[in-house]
């Protein structure tokens, strides 16, 4: 009878901890059902437009559209998909550099383009 107990006493021991390990990496996992057409593009569109939308763009860095966007800028890319940390994009936001004039992006905005680039900055 004891042994049942501590046998049952270890597999819920295990389910918790299986459950916790669950709950922890989906909060941790960046949010993959991000749109780049509904999410992303209006931030650019709105923040970055003055300069990045139309004829001559700073830096020759186009935002009309998503590959315009994918292309990059006059020194390359600036969206390395999957990998947020090396894109120069979210690091020009990150720090503030970028929008050039106005207010900052907020942290929400931030993290929506981080964690779509992340997802792999699909045309979705
Ligand atoms: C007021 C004008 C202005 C706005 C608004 C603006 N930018 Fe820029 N951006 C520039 C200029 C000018 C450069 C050229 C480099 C510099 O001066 O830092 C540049 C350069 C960049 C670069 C670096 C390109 C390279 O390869 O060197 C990135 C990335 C960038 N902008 C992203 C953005 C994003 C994203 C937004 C919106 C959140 C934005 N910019 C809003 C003016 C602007």
């Amino acid at each position: 009878m004891k042994k049942q107990i501590t046998v049952l006493l270890i597999a819920l021991l295990l389910v918790s901890v299986f459950a916790v390990l669950q709950f922890g990496s989906s909060r941790a996992a960046p949010q993959t059902n991000i749109s780049f057409a509904n999410d992303v593009y209006p931030i650019l569109e709105s923040r970055c437009g003055s300069c990045h939308l139309g004829e001559f763009t700073s830096a020759d860095l186009h935002m009309d559209t998503y590959d315009d966007l994918m292309n990059g800028s006059e020194n390359g890319h600036v969206i390395v998909p999957g990998n947020a940390k090396e894109s120069i994009l979210v690091e020009k936001i990150s720090k503030g550099e970028m929008p050039k004039r106005g207010p900052k992006l907020t942290p929400a905005q931030i993290q929506i383009i981080t964690d779509w680039i992340n997802a792999g900055a699909q045309n979705n």
